[in-house]
């Protein structure tokens, strides 16, 4: 039998688990037979959530990413409940309004404490978590670690300053961590980040729509910049992350994979 892509039984950690592409992720991970770990900052929604998805292939804890103690904590429950840990998708992540420039302001109206915070969630948010689980991968002699970069990193996306900037840090320390991994702890242990194009959720959800649900002018731009001309639906993510979780992609480390229907691809004309 082919075994390339399995992924029975594999213990998947997935911080911003109950958030909309990382939802998506974990429903899809249960129903292949992995065992799922969602993580988020309300314990309560986290459980439920996990609950709802399966009562035996899955679990909710209560866990900041920028909190270390509170992951060291997750991370024993998990040993002690699942005794590995296979992968872990840093899928938490987002901007905050004070690090975007609204179209009438400039860089300079820009909050440096917004900026700080964005910088926080998506930069420590990856590396916190990373080092945390990432020692037992190196420990346990394998795993793989992936990271959730964006389209707003290969070129400037107007007004996403602060989100930009930290994706940016976040990709290279995703091939920093690749490198160190496989040069001190061998073949076994991978580091790789997908880059998704533009998915409606929370985060950019008044970017792109109006309250009554039609585009707004940057939605259009972005569907105009995208030669399949639509947005993508969170489950179009499974494949690449199955990909990077499972011994298919055994030789895969250090990459950044875009989702995106060729907007990284296309110069517009
Ligand atoms: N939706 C898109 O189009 C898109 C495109 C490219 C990249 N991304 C990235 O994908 C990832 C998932 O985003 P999403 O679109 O599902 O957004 P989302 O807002 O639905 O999910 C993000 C989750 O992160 C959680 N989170 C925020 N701060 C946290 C903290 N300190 N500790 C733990 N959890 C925290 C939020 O509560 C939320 O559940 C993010 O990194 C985002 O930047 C999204």
């Amino acid at each position: 039998m082919n075994t390339l892509f399995n992924i029975k039984n594999k213990v998947i950690i997935l911080t911003g688990g109950y958030g909309v592409l990382g939802s998506n992720i974990a429903k899809y991970f249960v129903n292949s037979n992995a065992k799922v770990v969602i993580l988020g900052r309300d314990g309560e929604k986290a459980e439920t959530f996990a609950n709802s998805i399966s009562t035996t292939k899955a679990k909710g804890f209560k866990a900041d990413v920028l909190d270390r103690e509170n992951l060291i904590t997750v991370k024993e429950k998990i040993l002690s409940t699942w005794g590995r840990i296979d992968v872990l998708i840093n899928a938490a992540g987002g901007n905050m309004p004070g690090a975007t420039i609204s179209p009438h302001d400039s860089l300079f109206d820009m909050s440096i404490p917004d900026f700080q915070k964005v910088t926080d969630l998506n930069l420590m948010g990856t590396v916190v978590p990373s080092l945390v689980f990432g020692e037992h991968m190196s420990i346990q002699g394998n795993g793989s670690i992936i990271n959730v970069s964006s389209m707003a990193v290969p070129q400037v996306i107007t007004r996403v300053v602060g989100y930009s900037a930290s994706k940016a840090a976040m990709e290279n320390f995703t091939k920093w961590m690749a490198v160190d991994m496989a040069l001190k702890f061998g073949d076994k242990i991978r580091v790789n980040a997908i880059a998704p194009g533009f998915f409606i959720a929370d985060q950019n959800r008044k970017l792109l729509t109006n309250e009554d649900g039609s585009l707004t002018e940057r939605g259009n731009t972005i569907l105009q910049n995208t030669p399949m001309k639509r947005f993508g639906n969170a489950e179009e993510l499974n494949g690449a992350v199955h990909l990077l979780a499972s011994d298919a992609g055994k030789f895969i480390t250090g990459t950044v994979i875009s989702i995106d229907g060729g907007f990284s691809a296309f110069s517009g004309v």
